[in-house]
């Protein structure tokens, strides 16, 4: 188990005991945390899963592959630090990470 933590718009933090390689999106939608609405299930492709990498951890999290790169074109107020959340695999490496959900999705 590894600790995420993914904020809400809002500002709501939704701090998560996760099961190492599950995605931060289906801890998100498990939770359901708003916002993140994940249309195709994980499948990358269709950007409503779409989160900030917060500064402290963005190299952490490395950068999208060109597929997740073309999908996050389809994103709304895409950022350096803008990811899929259905392509960020948690790992003990990512314990204590950080996630924020954009104001809007698609
Ligand atoms: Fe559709 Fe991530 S859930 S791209």
């Amino acid at each position: 188990m590894s600790n995420i933590t993914i904020v809400a718009f809002d500002g709501t933090r939704f701090d998560l005991s996760v099961q190492d390689g599950s995605t931060v999106m289906e801890n998100a939608v498990r939770n359901s945390v708003p916002g993140i609405d994940a249309e195709c299930g994980g499948a990358c492709a269709c950007a409503t899963c779409h989160v900030y990498v917060d500064d402290a951890w963005a190299s952490k999290v490395g950068s999208p592959s060109p597929m997740e790169e073309d999908m996050l074109d389809f994103a709304v107020d895409v950022r350096p630090t803008s990811r899929l959340s259905c392509q960020i695999k948690v790992s003990p490496d990512l314990d204590g990470l950080v996630v924020h959900v954009p104001e809007r999705q698609g």
